[in-house]
């Protein structure tokens, strides 16, 4: 190995990337992969702060001020592959020194889709319906069978007007002429939002009264966990749906699962939970429920873009340049 090679960025790549992605790593970088995918403890989390330059963590990293102060500390950025942070305890990595960086804009079409996907199936029954025909419990068509709700021309409530949110408006509104509403703390410039067709609302709560469907895009932050919660769930409508493929933390998922048992909500669409993998096991067996595994932003092509995206985050912190995704 030629002292060039040798100088390069030691990278601990947490999970299992694309092909593309880890080829393209191993040339940049002095890549540390993981082949066997298998998710690494807090100690081998601490581990590879002490002895890689930058590590490239995931979702199911949980970078904690615990781990965050190991000693001594020789790397200098996280690289997260995702867009979502909450498992970095970012404070502490800034109080360390350490940049965190993230991946925003090119998942934002596919996890719209996936909310859209969620939205669909709860209301048209759409998992009820595969669970019915595999089963071979079906005897065939007739009228009364299986009716769900109507999507088009109903109003979607939007808890979060960021980048996803704003796709999912347009998907909604263009696709099916749905009325558009949502609050945001930190709503985007007023002409994005006319542009949208999407009505502003002052609260949370406004959103959660009037609409039909229910979508989450906000951030997990100490401010949103648990915001929607048992009063919240109650204030919607009886035949309302809750969609959330943001954050687990986001909802208080033994009030959703109380809320489901009494008929306060409809339904919901989830491909997050609190404590995922686990899911609360009520969950499992209700049939207006959708349950997917995190899938927001799992297509090829967008995992090797969120992956290219963190390597072009590396590359310029390693070139002493500022990387533009940094969060921290
Ligand atoms: C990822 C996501 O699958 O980007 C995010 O925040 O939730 C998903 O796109 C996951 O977080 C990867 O770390």
């Amino acid at each position: 190995m030629s002292a060039g090679r040798s100088a390069r960025p030691v990278v601990v790549v947490t999970r299992r990337l694309p092909d593309a992605v880890e080829q393209q790593l191993a040339r940049e970088f002095a890549a540390r992969l993981n082949p066997d995918d298998r998710p690494l403890s807090a100690a081998e989390l601490a581990d590879a702060l002490r002895t890689a330059d930058a590590l490239l963590p995931t979702v199911t990293d949980r970078l904690t001020a615990q781990v965050l102060a190991v000693e001594p500390l020789r790397a200098r950025i996280l690289a997260n592959y995702g867009v979502g942070f909450n498992h970095i305890d970012t404070a502490t990595a800034r109080a360390r020194g350490l940049v965190v960086t993230n991946t925003p804009d090119v998942l934002t079409d596919d996890t719209a889709d996936d909310a859209v996907m969620l939205l669909l199936m709860v209301a048209r029954r759409g998992g009820e319906g595969e669970r019915h025909v595999r089963s071979g419990a079906w005897t065939g068509w007739r009228p009364t069978h299986m009716l769900g709700t109507r999507v088009s021309g109903k109003t979607l409530g939007l808890v979060g007007l960021g980048r996803i949110g704003r796709a999912v408006a347009h998907r909604a509104r263009h696709g099916f002429g749905m009325r558009v509403i949502f609050h945001d703390p930190y709503p985007p410039p007023a002409a994005v939002v006319s542009e949208l067709g999407a009505e502003p609302r002052a609260s949370v709560d406004d959103v959660l009264r009037e609409a039909d469907f229910v979508s989450l895009h906000s951030p997990a932050t100490p401010e949103t966990r648990h915001l929607i919660d048992a009063r919240r769930l109650a204030l919607m409508k009886r035949d309302a749906f809750l969609i959330n493929n943001a954050r687990g933390d986001i909802v208080d998922e033994a009030a959703l699962v109380a809320a489901l048992q009494h008929g306060t909500i409809a339904g919901a669409g989830l491909d997050v939970f609190e404590r995922e993998p686990a899911v609360t096991p009520d969950l499992l067996t209700m049939e207006n429920v959708v349950l997917l595994p995190h899938l927001g932003s799992a297509t090829q092509e967008t995992r090797v873009a969120m992956g290219l995206r963190a390597l072009e985050n590396l590359k310029a912190f390693f070139a002493g340049a500022p990387p533009r995704d940094r969060v921290a």
